[in-house]
């Protein structure tokens, strides 16, 4: 039998009681993985840490706002280390989502907050012990609507491209210290945000990808887990889209 890949290793994942985050939580814990899983959702958390638990993972769990530095800072002050952190944090704003000439600053404010400023939050707590260690797996979520541009989603594809500059910039920093920072770009994943979409506007979408069809959370997680791995360990400061085709470079 061979060892799981992620055996003895310290895995982070923020937004990890729903969707793409618990789905990467499940897959580190059917690798082997111990888990420190954090949330705004308690019972959906505490859900995904039971199921984990399940696949015989060790899991400690921390529930509260991560655009609060202090409910940050007090989550990870007794976490112990922290090899791999997913920071997959983030959202639009959804039904709020206006035109530019329309929007509301306070808005920006909220999606630059949850999906910029986590990351860079809690990325701030794990780097120092990875640097100090000259190891680590940092991989920050970023999504395919900000290459494409989607028309009504500015301060979304300003918070997730300000992801990708802090990607390339902490990958630069960090390379010397051999700990890999890289994000992933999803397109259209069957989460519950997709499952509130009207059906004509889910096929309009499924007809833009090449592939056919909407993948799902799990789909998303392998790739995270790839880059976790030491099979990806030469590669640094990149973004991989995930996204069936839809945007290529
Ligand atoms: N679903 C998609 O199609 C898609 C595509 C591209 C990128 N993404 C990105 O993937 C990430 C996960 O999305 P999802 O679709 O799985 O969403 P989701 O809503 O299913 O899960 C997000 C989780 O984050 C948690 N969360 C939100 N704000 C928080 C905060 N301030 N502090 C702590 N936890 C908080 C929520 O409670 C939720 O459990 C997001 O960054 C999103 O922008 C999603």
């Amino acid at each position: 039998m061979t060892t799981p890949r992620f055996a003895g290793r310290h895995v982070a994942i923020t937004g990890a009681a729903n969707g793409i985050g618990r789905a990467t939580a499940l897959r580190f814990a059917q690798e082997g993985a111990s888990l420190f899983l954090l949330d705004l959702e308690e019972g959906p958390l505490t859900a995904t840490a039971e199921d984990c638990r399940g696949h015989g993972a060790r899991v400690a769990i921390a529930t509260g706002d991560l655009t609060r530095r202090n409910v940050v800072e007090n989550a990870f002050a007794t976490a112990g280390q922290i090899d791999i952190l997913f920071n997959n944090v983030g959202q639009s704003a959804r039904e709020r989502s206006k035109p530019f000439h329309e929007s509301d600053p306070d808005t920006w404010q909220f999606v630059i907050n949850v999906s910029l400023l986590t990351t860079m939050l809690v990325s701030r707590q794990v780097v120092p012990g990875m640097r100090e260690r000259g190891a680590g797996k940092i991989i920050n979520m970023s999504t395919e609507s900000a290459f494409y541009g989607d028309v009504g989603m500015v301060d979304y594809a300003s918070a997730k491209m300000g992801v990708i500059g802090f990607t390339r910039s902490l990958a630069r920093e960090l390379a010397p210290h051999r700990v890999n920072v890289n994000a992933v770009a999803p397109g259209a994943i069957r989460t519950r945000a997709h499952d509130r979409l009207p059906k004509e506007v889910i096929d309009k979408v499924r007809s833009s990808v090449p592939m056919g069809f909407v993948a799902e959370p799990a789909d998303v997680a392998g790739v995270v887990a790839f880059l976790a791995t030491d099979d990806a360990c030469y590669i640094t400061g990149q973004t991989l889209l995930i996204d069936g085709g839809r945007w290529m470079i």
